[in-house]
């Protein structure tokens, strides 16, 4: 594989400006020299993740994952280090060498080649789903009410017959093997080359920059012996997991709220009806990926399922992994039609508007499912009720919050509030109890590695001196500290890259620094690079550590020889004397610095 000189690298790193890359993925503040928000690796309530804007470095206190704009972007999107580089590369509109291993460039190629097919399809279909011949798939068009702008923002069409678009492809002049590669037509075993989809209504599916990357298509036929939907197989590039149907669109919308469908003729029929902020998952769960692209280019996820038991079901899945993800998502309550599509035509867009705007939160969902199992006239089920909703609400952290669900249960279920304060006080106290215990381990813990600590501080500051203030550090540090000094693996290392470096400057060092591949560095590095010091003289800083590691030395030394000099029969004369003389010098240096 092609590997991009460190040149390279630094240009694109410049062209990123880190606080610019988080941004889109979290809601940072200014505070100090630093930005915070939520740490978007792991779950919190309070911001511990700190993004630091002159040294373009990030990290989180909390989970402890940190480093360059790289190490974000491999580590927010899981992909490597080189396709984060790729994709910043991109972002920064920064042209990247080609490869010269042939393997890579075949399936880039390929991929190109698949997108150009897919384009081609999308127009073939649509431009067929207009022809005499496209009567079934036009009467059902006029059935399911969509108009002609709708067909034209979706590009939807009419799959042909047999081989049609196969041979169409043939014409413009594609190979078999790119071809078969999109799954698009299928060879079968008598060698012919048959349609994956045949006179079905089609769906382009489109990733976030609009490009074909798949289709699905939907049966015309009453057919119970048919799948009502077939979609395109995974391949070379296009995952289910990993995409969302109309995001292409709903990105554009003024809208931060993004209403998430179950199907792509929910998602079609509500855009037609003046909801642009709509898109649907594509025949599975609601998945990691899916969650991230939806918190990227959404405050809120309004989860609008089918109104069904297993639609219930999904919206827990869904509604958990969205909260992991720090998503603010709701629940679309919908009653008299089977999914958004159905109801929005039967009721109007103005009633899904109230729908929408009602939307209740996780906590009000989960007492909705509590509720449901239980009869509330019966009064034993009552307080089996309380007790299951009180696990809810004392997981509340907001107060107000806490407080507003407490009266909005009270008066629809008809319990008095005090019961449920009384209910709730009791749950929250014994969960403080439990908190208070492990906070006590985490203290005395601490204190058995406190001496440690000062010492991984100190050589922390070590590093952050020369990386920050390399001019003013280096000599100084290198004549007086090495890296046997260091206790710390990582400190050694990223010790060693700078004793190693030719690197002149804090700019280059940090550079030099950061291209230490390894997650773990990154996050030692970052963590020093956020931590302050509380320095107010450098000098005086590089001078008060180095001091500390020479008279370590001394004292170390001077151990040495006391032990030494206790068993003085395999000593010379001359030795014993020139011991003593350095013990004595050792004494009074180190009584100077006192
Ligand atoms: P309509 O019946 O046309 O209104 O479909 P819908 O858009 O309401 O979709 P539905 O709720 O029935 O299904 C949700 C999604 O699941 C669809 O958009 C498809 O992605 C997928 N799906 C539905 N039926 C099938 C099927 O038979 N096979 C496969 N592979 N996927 C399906
Ligand atoms: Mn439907």
């Amino acid at each position: 594989m092609v590997q991009y000189t460190d040149e390279l690298k630094e240009e694109i790193r410049a062209a990123n400006d880190i606080v610019d890359v988080i941004s889109q993925y979290v809601t940072l503040k200014r505070s100090g020299r630093n930005f915070f928000g939520l740490c978007p690796f792991h779950k919190e309530k309070s911001p511990s993740f700190s993004v630091s804007a002159d040294r373009q470095y990030f990290h989180c206190f909390g989970c402890n994952k940190g480093g360059d704009v790289f190490t974000f972007i491999s580590e927010i999107e899981r992909i490597s280090f080189k396709e984060a580089l790729e994709i910043l590369a991109e972002r920064a509109k920064i042209e990247l060498p080609v490869s010269e291993n042939a393997e890579f460039n075949k399936n880039q190629y390929l991929k190109e080649r698949m997108y150009k097919i897919n384009a081609e399809t999308t127009m073939f279909y649509h431009e067929r789903l207009y022809k005499p011949l496209a009567k079934i798939a036009q009467d059902y068009v006029k059935q399911r009410k969509l108009d002609n702008n709708t067909l034209k923002a979706f590009k939807i069409g009419y799959s042909g017959e047999f081989n049609e678009l196969y041979k169409n492809l043939k014409v413009k002049g594609f190979k078999d093997e790119e071809i078969l590669a999109t799954g698009l037509v299928n060879k079968n075993e008598k060698g012919e080359y048959i349609d994956r989809f045949r006179k079905r209504l089609m769906f382009p599916i489109m990733d976030v920059s609009g490009r074909v990357i798949a289709f699905g298509g939907r049966k015309l036929e009453n057919n119970e012996k048919i799948a009502k939907y077939i979609n395109s197989n995974e391949n070379l590039i296009y995952s289910k997991k990993k995409h969302l149907f109309a995001l292409n669109l709903a990105k554009l919308s003024d809208s931060k709220k993004i209403i998430l469908v179950e199907g792509y003729m929910d998602a079609i029929s509500l855009y037609q009806r003046g909801f642009n902020n709509v898109v649907a998952s594509l025949g599975t769960a609601l998945t990691e990926e899916q969650g991230r692209l939806l918190r990227k280019y959404s405050d809120q996820v309004i989860l609008s399922y089918d109104s069904d038991g297993a639609g219930q079901e999904a919206i827990m899945r869904g509604l958990s992994i969205l909260e992991n993800q720090g998503c603010d998502a709701r629940v679309l309550q919908m009653e008299g039609a089977k999914d958004p599509d159905e109801y929005v035509i039967k009721y109007g867009s103005g009633r899904f508007k109230l729908l929408v705007d009602n939307a209740i939160s996780l906590v009000e969902f989960k007492i909705k499912m509590i509720k449901s199992k239980y009869n509330l006239e019966n009064s034993s089920d009552k307080i089996r009720f309380l007790k299951e909703i009180t696990k809810v609400l004392s997981g509340v952290e907001n107060k107000i919050e806490k407080e507003i669900y407490i009266d909005k249960v009270s008066e629809k279920y008809n319990i008095s509030k005090e019961a449920i304060y009384a209910e709730v006080n009791k749950a929250s106290y014994n969960k403080d109890k439990n908190e208070n215990l492990i906070l006590k381990n985490l203290v005395s813990k601490k204190q058995e590695i406190e001496l440690d600590s000062t010492v991984i501080k100190r050589e922390n500051m070590i590093i952050y001196l020369l990386i920050n203030h390399f001019r003013e550090s280096y000599e100084p540090i290198v004549t007086n500290i090495s890296i046997d000094d260091l206790k710390l693996d990582a400190n050694k290392i990223i010790f060693k890259k700078i004793l190693e470096s030719s690197a002149e400057d804090s700019e280059k060092i940090l550079q030099t620094v950061a291209n230490i591949e390894d997650l773990e560095i990154q996050s030692h590095v970052s963590e020093i690079l956020v931590t302050d010091y509380g320095i107010t003289s450098i000098e005086k800083c590089i001078e008060d550590v180095i001091n500390i590691y020479n008279r370590d030395r001394l004292i170390n030394r001077k151990l040495e020889i006391v032990k030494a000099l206790k068993n003085t029969s395999n000593l010379t004369e001359k030795q014993k004397s020139e011991l003593g003389n350095e013990l004595n010098n050792i004494i009074n240096e180190l009584a100077k610095r006192k």
